[in-house]
């Protein structure tokens, strides 16, 4: 077979989630039920293989992707700095051309934005994001799909994000920007989402930042938060520390939200920071519902990008 020719982009990347419209993720949605129901049994991914780079730790993601692309009949191999040439500085352009000459799909956790942009620009195959700095959408579809089989719907419901305009934060604004629910973000100052990001989805959607965390979780359906120092920022923890103090979610902040309220986080969590144990390990938490759904939506998502699957 003679070597492959560099294709003019005949394929989509996952790197944000207004890469999807509206249809199409209530299209992935559909999928992703019928993968978690059992009721999905093409082999899609059949002789196909994903390369995993993680510039960064990794549990749920790792073990999703890897089990998910598994599931589907294909390989995952998952590649660190320690190991591949890119820790040792050879560059991302280089790593995506060589990579699309073997694998038929690449997911990356990394660092800045803009790498995986460039991973992008390179690749022949698709691209997804597995988490940068800026966003982490394959968890905030994830969690919209759980607030979806929780609560019926996410249209019309009140989303509050409690604590860092982090990449979460920023993924939850992309989601609203696509999908049109309401969200409020209570961050401290000094600590709001990405302002691009921000406008965009206020352009669309009904989107608050507030400053008080019981301005946002005020009669929510969805109270939501994540760690106050984000991976890349642990030099910063007792800075942040002091800035998000009260900003933690614990039953007072719970009971501001409906009555039916659900509490999610992307995990890992810290009990007594960001959140109270007496929430995340109570009756109103779904995070273990929220860590399954990345296995689906992820199966889902690489069914469409990887295997064909239409959308
Ligand atoms: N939520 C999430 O992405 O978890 P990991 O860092 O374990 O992959
Ligand atoms: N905001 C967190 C999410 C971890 C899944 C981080 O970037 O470390």
């Amino acid at each position: 077979m003679p070597p492959k020719a560099h294709k003019e982009r005949p394929h989509r990347d996952f790197l944000q989630i207004p890469d999807f419209s509206a249809k199409e993720i209530e299209r992935l949605f559909s999928l992703a039920e019928a993968m978690r129901r059992g009721k999905y049994r093409t082999k899609t991914l059949a002789g196909k293989s994903l390369a995993m780079i993680f510039m960064k730790s990794s549990t749920r993601t790792r073990v999703s992707f890897e089990v998910g692309a598994w599931q589907l009949g294909g390989h995952a191999l998952f590649l660190s700095p320690r190991d591949v040439q890119l820790g040792r500085g050879e560059p991302i352009a280089d790593t995506a051309r060589v990579l699309s000459r073997y694998v038929d799909g690449i997911m990356i956790r990394t660092f800045a934005h803009s790498e995986i942009e460039e991973l992008a620009r390179y690749a022949d195959v698709p691209i997804i994001n597995g988490l940068t700095d800026l966003v982490h959408p394959c968890q905030v579809l994830a969690d919209v799909l759980t607030v979806k089989q929780n609560l019926g719907d996410y249209k019309g419901k009140r989303i509050a994000w409690i604590g860092d305009g982090n990449n979460m934060a920023n993924s939850w604004l992309n989601a609203a920007y696509v999908l049109g629910f309401e969200l409020t973000l209570a961050c401290p100052e000094g600590y709001e989402p990405n302002p691009m990001i921000l406008q965009r989805a206020q352009s669309k959607a009904r989107v608050r930042v507030v400053r008080d965390p019981a301005e946002a979780a005020d009669k929510a359906d969805v109270v939501n938060t994540d760690v106050w120092a984000s991976m890349g920022q642990e030099e910063e923890q007792a800075v942040r520390e002091k800035a998000f103090r009260g900003y933690k979610v614990d039953e007072s902040l719970m009971s501001r939200a409906k009555k039916d309220a659900i509490f999610l986080h992307c995990l890992p969590a810290h009990r007594g920071e960001e959140v109270a144990a007496a929430v995340i390990d109570g009756p109103q938490s779904r995070v273990w519902d929220e860590a399954e759904n990345r296995l689906h939506i992820q199966k889902a998502i690489m069914a469409v990008l990887i295997g064909g699957e239409r959308v």
